[in-house]
């Protein structure tokens, strides 16, 4: 495997490979799978999870790791194209990429949506040109679009928690938030859930309709699975039968990147906090995920995310364990 950037790039024997193996190195840990090699991690966005998982699944396969963020004693780091670099930052990234990914391994890279060109953020053009500049093998670690790490492992947590594949009732909610946030893990948690067989809904006000080229993607998939994908912004009707609801918040798309028109928008939506009542339609044990970091008392309610419907430190976990699988078929023996 020479890149990691999204499930829609695998097929479902490579999926399923990659599922089997995170849980066998589970129960049957390799501490020296990957003796001798390294990872390097460039952030260029804020992290917990992944920036430690990633460490961890290293260190438990017996390689190293090392971290390279703007907030560290680095020269100040310098990403857009031709700028004349008379300001702050001492060195940009077309120098700087390829000078830790030629330290490592492989290379796993994290650089968010802009959040001003919806078009622009959904060519992922950052991340192909920061990519364009590497010859080792590199991981998506989010960027404009995407989050197959997160996906992988949220793939996992469905099958780990026996959550029906066909048949399986996957409710992906927006919520509310007081941030206009990326666009990368509802557009593809919605491809997974598509992509795994699923009966999707995508529960969001109006303004929020995620782009027409992801709904069809995501449509795409689930038919090919035997699943399918409904939009709907009436919550009970959403509600009804779900497994699973997935709550994450997101940029108005139809506001994107004009903050003060989509801080209005989203300002009436206070209730959009998922909470108790929200389950009365749902299936009796219809868990809760998210991605984390959750706000408390915004997003979720403290009940529901400390109650027996919340997934999320499993879902977490399993950030480390499908790291492991992919870091394992990228860097192991025979590779
Ligand atoms: N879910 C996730 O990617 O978490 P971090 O932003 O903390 O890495």
């Amino acid at each position: 495997m020479k890149t990691f950037n999204d499930l829609a790039e695998l097929s479902n024997e490579e999926i399923s490979a990659l599922l089997e193996l995170a849980d066998r190195l589970d129960k049957h840990p390799e501490p020296h799978a990957l003796q001798g090699k390294v990872l390097s991690l460039l952030f260029l966005s804020p992290s917990l999870r992944t920036l430690a998982s990633f460490q961890a699944a290293m260190t438990r396969l017996g390689g190293g790791s090392f971290v390279i963020s703007p907030d560290m004693s680095i020269h100040g780091l310098e990403t857009r194209p031709g700028i004349v670099m008379d300001g702050a930052a001492a060195e940009h990234i077309n120098e700087a990429i390829p000078v830790i990914a030629s330290y490592g391994d492989a290379i796993g890279i994290r650089a968010f949506a802009e959040r001003k060109n919806l078009e622009h953020d959904m060519a992922e053009t950052e991340f192909n040109a920061m990519t364009s500049l590497i010859d080792t093998p590199w991981i998506n670690m989010e960027s404009a679009m995407n989050h197959p790490c997160q996906n992988l492992a949220d793939w996992k947590t469905l099958d780990d928690l026996d959550v029906p594949a066909n048949g399986g009732k996957f409710v992906l909610s927006w919520a509310f938030h007081p941030k206009a946030l990326p666009l990368a893990v509802p557009a593809s948690t919605l491809y997974t859930a598509a992509r795994r067989g699923m009966d999707v809904t995508v529960l969001r006000p109006e303004g929020f309709e995620l782009p027409e080229p992801v709904m069809q993607r995501a449509r795409a998939a689930a038919e090919a699975a035997g699943g399918s994908v409904q939009e709907s912004d009436d919550r009970a009707e959403a509600m009804q039968g779900a497994h699973v609801i997935y709550a994450k918040s997101w940029s108005s798309t139809r506001h994107y990147g004009d903050r003060i028109n989509d801080q209005k928008l989203r300002n009436g939506l206070v209730d959009w906090c998922v909470d108790e009542p929200w389950f009365d339609n749902a299936k009796e044990d219809c868990r809760f995920m998210h991605c984390l970091p959750v706000r408390r008392g915004v997003v979720v309610s403290d009940a529901v995310l400390d109650g027996p419907r919340s997934v999320v430190i499993h879902e977490a976990r399993n950030r480390m364990l499908a790291q492991m699988a992919v870091l394992h078929r990228m860097l192991g023996a025979g590779q």
